[in-house]
């Protein structure tokens, strides 16, 4: 499967393709609504803020005035904001191509709650997600050749972010002293969990869309805005590689014909830090099918959806 240097000029044309993208108005998730469009796509921006996506929206739309954009709201952070949006777009649309699970916040400095009260990074990246997916699994799974590409991090095995583990004993940092990184890591590391036990539940159920996943390296984006003027300024400047490269292991994850199920894409170069998009490893409990049942179980009782299969 290794290409040379796979661009976005690699991707097919997207026409009749309707594709949602979480946390569309910044970073990865505007770069990857601005190239899925160009390629033809039905491109659903989601936001948490209507202003911020509207200016999004501008953005591409000034490149590209036929782009298929629809904006439409949704906060992760709360369940109520997800539900209504899921209704929302059962309204409006009866197929999804791709859902890229996108969005995502990175170590606030102090422990921030979703509106349902779980420690925002587990809560918004991973469970808002979890229950996303499983809301609109009705329509993902009748769309032919659909799938779901999920966007990780290094952070899900490193030691800094608290080198893969998930602590379920106390997964919103409520017993514990909260630290940020490892929350960070933690839901990170959930991701990919989810992303390979969804894959296998599809498989067991004969269920034809398919799970993959990918990480940007390192990618100068609004990511890293609660570090210090070092790594915001001079090290997205310096070492990070630029969004156009950022984005293509989630472009390739979301569009590449051919694959089967729980592929990872990340960057090959400078220990993924940077470079084309390949197939990649994760780390080996993020394919521990213990674990990622435990996580099911428990994102369920904590979200209230219990996804259906049959
Ligand atoms: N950049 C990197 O180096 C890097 C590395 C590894 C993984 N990633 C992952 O890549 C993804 C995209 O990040 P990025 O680098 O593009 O950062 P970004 O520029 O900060 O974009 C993050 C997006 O997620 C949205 N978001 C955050 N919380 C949300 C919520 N509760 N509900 C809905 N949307 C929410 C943000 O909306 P607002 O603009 O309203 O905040 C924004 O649109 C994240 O999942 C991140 O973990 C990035």
């Amino acid at each position: 499967m290794a290409t040379t240097n796979w661009t976005a000029d690699n991707i097919p044309s997207q026409q009749g393709k309707t594709i949602l993208i979480t946390g569309a108005n910044s970073g990865l998730g505007l770069e990857a609504s601005k190239v899925l469009s160009g390629k033809g796509a039905q491109v659903i921006m989601t936001v948490r803020n209507l202003q911020k996506g509207k200016e999004a929206v501008e953005t591409i739309k000034k490149e590209n005035p036929d782009a298929k954009l629809d904006l439409m709201l949704l906060d992760l952070s709360d369940f109520q904001s997800i539900r209504r949006f899921s209704e929302d777009f059962h309204s409006r649309y009866s197929q999804l191509h791709v859902l890229i699970n996108n969005a995502g916040v990175m170590s606030p400095p102090n422990r921030e709650l979703t509106k349902q009260g779980f420690e925002v990074q587990f809560g918004a990246n991973h469970l808002g997600h979890f229950l996303l997916t499983g809301l609109l699994l009705d329509i993902t799974r009748k769309t032919p050749n659909s799938r779901i590409a999920v966007q990780s991090s290094l952070a899900h095995k490193h030691k800094q972010y608290g080198g893969g583990y998930m602590v379920f004993e106390d997964l919103n940092f409520e017993k514990k002293t909260y630290n940020k990184d490892h929350a960070y890591g933690q839901s990170k590391l959930a991701n990919l969990l989810f992303a390979y036990e969804l894959e296998r539940k599809l498989k067991a159920h004969h269920i034809s869309t398919i799970v993959t996943a990918a990480h940007p390296g390192y990618t100068n984006t609004n990511l890293q805005k609660n570090f210090g003027f070092f790594i915001k300024v001079i090290m997205n400047k310096l070492v990070a590689q630029k969004v156009e490269m950022g984005t293509l292991p989630i472009l390739r994850a979301a569009t590449e014909e051919g694959l089967k199920g729980s592929e990872f894409f990340g960057p090959t170069k400078m220990n993924e830090i940077k470079g084309f998009p390949e197939l990649v490893k994760s780390n080996d409990k993020s394919y521990d099918k213990e674990i990622a049942k435990r996580l099911w179980e428990v994102s369920e009782k904590l979200t209230g959806f219990t996804y259906k299969f049959d």
